[in-house]
């Protein structure tokens, strides 16, 4: 039986607050507008059903009576600073919105980005660029960008971050040294697509519905550019679009178009290697922070500890898990969970995200403790 965060009674409110790992476990109930936690241990309490309520009722007189104070004003006030956190993140300008603020690449950006990135051989046909990055100019998340060799020796990026000289050498030195390939995984992480369509004017751009949309609106900043994309993966074509023959011969994608910053997950079949963007943050962004000055380095702010809590994948990982099923797959947690099981039959065995650290050999294993809820089939 799947262990679903709990004692609480609005999934609704719950998913607002984006609470914590300190409410204990147990199974939310759909029954009011009340948050509420108890000690209940989970082995007291009745099934889940797929729908999201008990199957019979929970235990009567257990709910709060056994709840001390302490806990409970804990729980609360996490609680609040997971919603500050939260309520940034899921409604911050440019989700599915048209609010494109001025300049926005120019926060994004390192000042000294060839200094800074640390440039790694994952496999032999697959390298990462990883760069320092603070979101909202607080929250240390990192970024990476991953250049992939296809077995037709011609290249393919995803998440492009800086082609800073040494990014470009690297670039140079692997297959064919020409990037026929540039994808935006998400509406998020596109910034540096003109950056490398210049270099690689041939490439075919790669990006999910709304991206188009979204960049063209962007008149006032010279590193977001207009060249068409290629390729837009949307909720009606996904299970029909293919991208080439030699591409598809190497990858197997999903849209995931049910989560907020709309994900497109690849899988690389000769190294089995899956890389995606912000489906799954993997903190803390140790190597995308190790080429920076100690004294340089940003320190842990309660927002940062908070967010990081929710995005690690670390023991039972009980942040990330709520973060997931609460926050973002809450809009249509059917097309997530259907999403979620296709990529679980990938037989990947490494993970690169955009934010936190790779995860080599083990990748599956840390993907179906993540999404264990997901995979399970509730909604
Ligand atoms: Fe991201």
């Amino acid at each position: 039986m799947p262990r679903l965060p709990g004692r609480v009674r609005d999934p609704l409110l719950f998913s607002k607050c984006y609470a914590t790992s300190l409410g204990g476990t147990g199974h939310p109930t759909t029954s009011r507008r009340l948050l509420l936690f108890s000690t209940t241990t989970p082995s007291k309490l009745p099934p889940f059903s797929p729908r999201g309520t008990f199957k019979t009722p929970p235990p009567s007189g257990n709910n709060n009576k056994t709840a001390s104070t302490k806990p409970f004003i804990a729980t609360v006030l996490f609680s609040l600073a997971a919603a500050s956190v939260g309520a940034v993140v899921y409604f911050r300008p440019g989700i599915g919105r048209d609010n494109i603020r001025a300049k926005m690449s120019n926060k994004l950006v390192p000042a000294n980005p060839d200094d800074v990135m640390v440039i790694r051989d994952v496999t032999p046909n697959v390298v990462t660029f990883s760069v320092p990055f603070l979101r909202f100019g607080k929250i240390p998340i990192g970024g990476r960008g991953t250049l992939v060799r296809l077995s037709n020796n011609s290249l393919a990026v995803f998440s492009p971050v800086a082609l800073t000289p040494s990014a470009r050498a690297r670039v140079s030195s692997l297959g064919s040294g020409q990037v026929s390939y540039i994808v935006a995984t998400d509406i998020e992480h596109h910034i540096f697509v003109s950056e490398w369509a210049r270099a690689f004017p041939d490439a075919k751009i790669i990006g999910p519905e709304g991206l188009p949309e979204k960049r063209a609106k962007v008149t006032n900043d010279d590193r977001i550019g207009h060249e068409p994309f290629s390729v837009v993966f949307t909720k009606e074509n996904k299970r029909n679009l293919k991208i080439d023959e030699a591409f598809d011969a190497d990858f197997e994608y999903e849209y995931v178009d049910a989560h907020p910053n709309k994900e497109l997950v690849f899988y690389y079949k000769p190294d089995k290697v899956l890389i995606e963007a912000d489906l799954m943050f993997n903190l803390p962004a140790i190597e995308q922070y190790s080429k920076v000055p100690e004294a340089e380095k940003p320190h842990g702010s309660l927002l940062g500890r908070v967010f990081q809590a929710m995005n690690s994948t670390e023991g039972e990982a009980k942040g990330i898990k709520r973060f997931l099923w609460y926050a973002m797959s809450r809009g249509d947690r059917a097309g997530f969970n259907e999403s979620v099981r296709r990529i679980d039959g990938w037989d990947f065995e490494t993970i690169v995200p955009c934010h936190g650290e790779t995860i080599v050999g083990n990748g599956k294993e840390v993907f179906k403790k993540v999404f264990e809820w997901h995979l399970e089939g509730h909604n």
